[in-house]
């Protein structure tokens, strides 16, 4: 009663300002104002006020009735709207409904590292400006993903969440954001590399599920069975699916790309990690690329769209298309002769819910009106779309998230996070005698030279916000002694040597010199991928140059998201030490000299191949396979095919402290249990080797469960003399002889802290069904008799694991 008494006074208030607000600015500019004040005065849709102040009552509308499902609210909000307005809900810019009380919703928002300054939000309101002036931008994925530590991924996306939530509260952010990027960086030139976690597909798909966690559960919601009504804080979206690899390579450009894929490479590499997003990781949406695969726009297949990710894989949300996609598929690629109606159609037909464009907006009316599609099809788009917004509290609020503010964005916690994350991250390629880390004791005076030692913007990479703040490598140096500062170069072209000889200068004065170099979003970028790996201009030559003239110790830290071509520096004597730090986000310059001056005790690992330059000599960009293809003399991609030659290899990373391991037990063997309608599988096998009576059996076909797990239980010794953090990589490498299979893969990785004269335990269980697969020709994924053996680290340990197959 008390509550109904004070609806009814605040009602009577709303009358005045209503009839107030009407006078002054019309009824079609006050409706679009309340719409954009959802997210201001407004916390939710269904609020009895808002649809007083549109003249409508909210008791009339079962979409806001809070005792029905989902589903049910979802099916009274479509079957109110006429074609005409469900057309205007499915492009990025979601139209509303005044009519019905449904207000205007951008769905493009960004949150790859950090609420980021790209998508399209408000027509008033921009993402930052003098109310948010920044949000916390965390390390670019590259460098986050080289700490191995899934803990600290679901960590950031926990931080993120909250900033996008109190952003949103205050009119500046959605609720939806179109992160992370999960594409595999299967060739060394992708410009994209920085926005992704690297080469291997389980270690992305990993970052995927632990990234899209903290960002999406809600705390205690987390194991929801009815993932249809499982709340969100904010909703993620894992892209570009699929096969998407190529930005612009010498004019070869990814609205053209058609990527010629086998069916093996797409289900063991390019759809792996996508896979364990919905699955594992239950994200709420999937966006599809830009590029055709096989022919086909990848937006506009059925099979890859309706069939593999609401299909096999289930989701729970909707399917978004990259921007302008549609067009792209009428403009760039002529696909279906032209038409946006026959495009539209195909795509909607394929499962395409959400179009980040006009075209679905502009054409899907005469798509329907000429019988190319059913409006029932949108009808299950917008459902798909609308639960979505039912789950993020759109509808009806979310009062736990209600009270996140400014206060919520770049916090000291936040910030101290973004700072612990570049530390996880920088990886130590090589450190001779020990010449790291320095000592404040002996290093008075530090000459930070090269084109990134002040690096603010270039640390955050892209899809970046407006930083808190930036802590440059000078800037971080400051703190532990006297910096002399020279760049070097003008810029990271490093066109000419004219600025050379300053630098030279300043580390013939310091005690210890510290040359700061790599690329930046000028080299690698969206829309740029690179043409050759070496460091660019005369940065060989600044680097070669102040370490013969340095007085004291020279360390190179290296700012890039690909591989350098840095084998002069690694086998140069006057170089003592090598570190990568990725883009290391707002606070990279304090994590690096962290790291040189061992406060932190560096333990990330590379999470790609640091390749020659001779090897993009060797194979085109466009060339899709994994597998090398010899008849064109074409090297494999990414460690799991190719292991000749290079710079420094997938998983390596050095430490201020050694790690003995020993093996405290393990699975020997596992029974696998056939029913009997199931059969052995063909696998080859090259010649002379053995070929078990039954190769192989299928995957899918077995009754997974504990019975096939596998425990791998180690002890991790700190024998050194300083604290560290180990990164434990597990590789499984199949049975010998079987054509085309992988050298070995990565089944498991944990990072664990061991202070200096202690030990660890950490233990491994992995299901042999997951963990124990080679995908054949045809895409199926079998596990192979034999076994196979799991490989520790770079070769520590080589640990059989036996496979009986029981009829
Ligand atoms: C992994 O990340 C978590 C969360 O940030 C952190 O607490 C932990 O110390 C990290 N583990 C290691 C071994 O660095
Ligand atoms: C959800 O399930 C996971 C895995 O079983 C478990 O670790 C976690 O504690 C559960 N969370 C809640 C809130 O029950
Ligand atoms: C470092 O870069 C910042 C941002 O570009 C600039 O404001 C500052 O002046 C630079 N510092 C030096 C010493 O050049
Ligand atoms: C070196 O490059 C800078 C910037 O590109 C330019 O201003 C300068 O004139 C060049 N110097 C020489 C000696 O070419
Ligand atoms: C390492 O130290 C030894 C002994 O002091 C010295 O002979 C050697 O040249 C040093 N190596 C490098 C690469 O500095
Ligand atoms: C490549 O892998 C094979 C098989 O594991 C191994 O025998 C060989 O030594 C590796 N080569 C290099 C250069 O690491
Ligand atoms: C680790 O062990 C190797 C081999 O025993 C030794 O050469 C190296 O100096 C040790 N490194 C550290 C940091 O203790
Ligand atoms: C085995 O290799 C042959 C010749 O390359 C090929 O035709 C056949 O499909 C392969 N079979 C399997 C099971 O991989």
């Amino acid at each position: 009663m008390v509550a109904r008494s004070f609806i009814i006074l605040s009602l009577l208030a709303a009358t005045f300002l209503f009839t107030f607000t009407l006078a002054r600015n019309g009824p079609l500019a006050r409706i679009k104002d309340s719409t954009s004040t959802v997210n201001g005065n407004y916390t939710h849709v269904c609020d009895a006020l808002r649809f007083f102040e549109l003249g409508l009552n909210v008791k009339d509308f079962a979409y806001c009735d809070t005792s029905l499902p989902y589903e049910v609210r979802v099916k009274d909000l479509i079957d109110r709207m006429t074609l005409y307005e469900k057309v205007n809900q499915i492009g990025d810019t979601a139209y509303g409904v005044p009519r019905i009380g449904l207000p205007q919703y951008e769905w493009w928002s960004e949150a790859l590292h950090g609420v980021s300054d790209v998508g399209q939000w408000d027509h008033k309101a921009s993402f930052f400006d003098d109310d948010v002036p920044g949000a916390t931008s965390f390390p670019t994925v590259i460098t986050t993903a080289a700490s191995f530590n899934q803990s600290l991924w679901k960590r950031i996306g926990q931080a993120v969440s909250t900033e996008a939530r109190a952003m949103h509260n205050l009119g500046h952010a959605g609720l939806t954001f179109w992160s992370p990027n999960i594409n595999v960086v299967r060739d060394p030139r992708w410009g994209r590399a920085l926005e992704t976690p690297g080469e291997d597909p389980y270690v992305v798909g990993e970052y995927a599920v632990n990234y899209v966690r903290g960002l999406q559960d809600v705390e205690g919601t987390e194991n929801v069975t009815d993932l249809n009504s499982r709340p969100l804080k904010v909703a993620a979206c894992c892209k570009h699916y699929a096969a998407y690899d190529v930005d612009n390579w010498l004019g070869v450009e990814r609205y053209n790309f058609d990527a010629r894929v086998t069916e093996q490479d797409m289900m063991e590499t390019f759809l792996k990690p996508f896979e364990m997003c919905v699955k594992e990781g239950d994200v709420t949406s999937v966006m599809c690329s830009y590029n055709k695969i096989n022919g086909i726009p990848a937006c506009a297949d059925p099979r890859l769209l309706r069939g593999k990710i609401r299909g096999e894989w289930d989701l729970h949300g909707y399917i978004v298309s990259d921007c302008d996609s549609i067009e792209v598929m009428i403009n760039h690629q002529k696909w279906l002769k032209d038409e946006p109606e026959d495009a539209v159609a195909q795509a909607l037909k394929a499962g395409l819910d959400l179009d980040c464009g006009n075209y679905y907006t502009n054409h899907a009316r005469n798509s329907v009106s000429k019988g190319k599609v059913s409006e029932k099809d949108i009808d299950v788009a917008l459902k798909n779309l609308y639960i979505v917004l039912m789950r993020l509290g759109f509808f009806d609020g979310s009062p736990q998230f209600e009270k996140l503010d400014m206060t919520n964005v770049c916090s000291d916690e936040h910030i101290e996070l973004a700072t612990e994350a570049a530390r996880e991250g920088i990886v130590l390629l090589k450190n001779d005698n020990q010449t790291l880390p320095l000592s404040t004791d002996k290093i008075k005076t530090i000459a930070v030279v090269g084109p990134h030692a002040n690096a603010t913007s270039v640390m955050i990479g892209n899809y970046a916000g407006v930083p808190c703040q930036f802590t440059s490598p000078i800037d971080g140096f400051a703190k532990y002694g006297k910096v002399i500062y020279e760049m070097g170069c003008v810029d990271v072209a490093c066109k000419n040597d004219s600025m050379i000889f300053q630098a030279v200068k300043a580390a013939k004065k310091a005690d210890a010199t510290v040359v700061v170099v790599g690329i930046d979003l000028s080299i690698e970028a969206e829309s740029l991928d690179r043409e050759d790996l070496f460091l660019p201009g005369y940065q060989d030559r600044l680097i070669n140059l102040v370490a013969s003239q340095s007085k004291g110790p020279v360390a190179v830290v290296i700012m890039s998201a690909g591989g350098v071509d840095v084998s002069f520096a690694r086998d140069s004597s006057k170089i003592h030490s090598i570190l990568w730090a990725g883009y290391p986000g707002q606070e990279g310059g304090q994590a690096i000299a962290d790291v040189v001056f061992g406060k932190y005790n560096p333990g990330g690992k590379l999470p790609l191949t640091w390749h020659e330059n001779g090897y993009v000599e060797m194979l085109p960009m466009t060339s899709m396979p994994l597998r090398p293809i010899d008849h064109h003399g074409y090297p494999g991609r990414t460690y799991k095919f190719y292991n000749d030659s290079r710079v420094y290899h997938f998983g390596y990373g050095l430490s201020y402290t050694n790690f003995s391991y020993s093996l405290v037990s393990s699975t020997k063997s596992l029974q696998v249990q056939l029913n009997k309608f199931q059969h052995c599988r063909e696998l080859n096998y090259t010649e002379g080797s053995y070929k078990p009576a039954c190769p192989a059996i299928l995957i899918d076909d077995l009754q997974c469960n504990d019975h096939h797990n596998i425990e791998l239980n180690f002890e991790i010794k700190n024998v050194g003399e300083r604290d560290g953090s180990e990164v434990v990589i597990v590789y499984w490498t199949p049975p010998n002889g079987i054509v085309d299979a992988p050298i070995k893969q990565v089944v498991a990785f944990k990072r664990v802290f061991v202070g200096v004269g202690g030990s660890e335990k950490v233990s491994f269980v992995l299901n042999g069904c997951k963990s124990l697969g080679v995908v054949d020709y045809k895409g199926y994924n079998l596990m192979p008799s034999g076994g196979g053996n799991f490989i520790i680290g770079d070769n520590l340990m080589k640990i059989p694991v036996h496979i009986d197959f029981q009829h």
